[in-house]
């Protein structure tokens, strides 16, 4: 099992979904963890649950597009808990399936703020830190939606292939400071974000047909693969995209 023992890491959106199941399993792996979310009641239901299982946590209040409340909130949290050795850009929102013709400019503006430029917003907060330690682990997370698994999917599908190509640029960027950069790209995930989309019986049946393991992934099942590519286990890994998505894009 990948041990994560005395790092410190960060996880956006971690107040809910799979962002809490990295930030919970992370700190169940040996890691201090601070759990950012704008949302702070969230977070601090997060960093409760941590602290209840004998972790070590702190809660990091921040949206995760606005670059002067990044920079203060992750500073403060790092004077806590000590610098970051791994981020997790995870934070995102989800947007509907919409004909392109019905796409409206300002659903596409919010969507690229928090998913494209939140995560280069965070990661700029922490590289200058990884790069005087010459060490550290990006974790950006997209989706199947990046590789054209849904029609009608275009504001999040072209947020989430941007993260790709963030992912294999900085790879390139980071590596002369030994910093790791990788995606996750989930498929159907059980969350607050796909709620709306598992009470509809069709779209289930629909889901269970198109996906060979025949069911939505737990928050926890992406989880451990981001905890893979977070540890020094996956030390020679970089500019990867690991898609664990019950075999629905092969
Ligand atoms: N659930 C899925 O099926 C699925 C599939 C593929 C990818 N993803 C991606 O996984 C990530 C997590 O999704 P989830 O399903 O856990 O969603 P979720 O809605 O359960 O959790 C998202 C969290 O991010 C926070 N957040 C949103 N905008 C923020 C901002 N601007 N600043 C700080 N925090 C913010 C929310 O408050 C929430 O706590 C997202 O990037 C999502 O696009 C989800």
């Amino acid at each position: 099992m990948p041990t994560l023992d005395d790092k410190v890491v960060l996880v956006t959106g971690a107040g809910s979904g799979i962002g809490r199941a990295h930030a919970e399993l992370m700190a169940a792996r040996g890691a201090r963890v601070i759990v950012n979310d704008w949302v702070s009641a969230s977070a601090e239901e997060t960093v409760a649950r941590i602290e209840a299982q004998g972790g070590v946590a702190r809660v990091c209040v921040a949206d995760v597009s606005d670059g002067a409340a990044v920079r203060s909130a992750f500073a403060q949290a790092q004077d806590a808990l000590g610098a970051v050795d791994v981020l997790v850009n995870n934070a995102g929102i989800a947007s509907g399936l919409v004909a392109l013709e019905d796409v409206d400019a300002d659903s596409i503006d919010r969507m690229f703020a928090i998913t494209v430029k939140g995560t280069m917003l965070c990661t700029q907060a922490v590289l200058p830190g990884m790069k005087a330690r010459r060490s550290g682990s990006i974790v950006n997370t997209a989706s199947i939606m990046a590789f054209g698994s849904h029609a009608r999917g275009s504001v999040y599908a072209a947020a989430k292939g941007a993260i790709v190509s963030l992912t294999k640029t900085w790879a390139r960027e980071f590596a002369p400071w030994n910093i790791r950069v990788n995606t996750v790209a989930p498929g159907r995930v059980s969350t607050a974000m796909t709620a709306h989309l598992s009470a509809n019986a069709a779209y289930e049946e629909d889901m269970r047909r198109r996906v060979p393991l025949g069911r939505r992934a737990d928050p926890e099942e992406i989880a451990t693969v981001v905890a893979f590519l977070a540890s020094d286990e996956a030390s020679y890994v970089t500019g990867q995209v690991i898609s664990p998505n019950g075999g629905e894009v092969l």
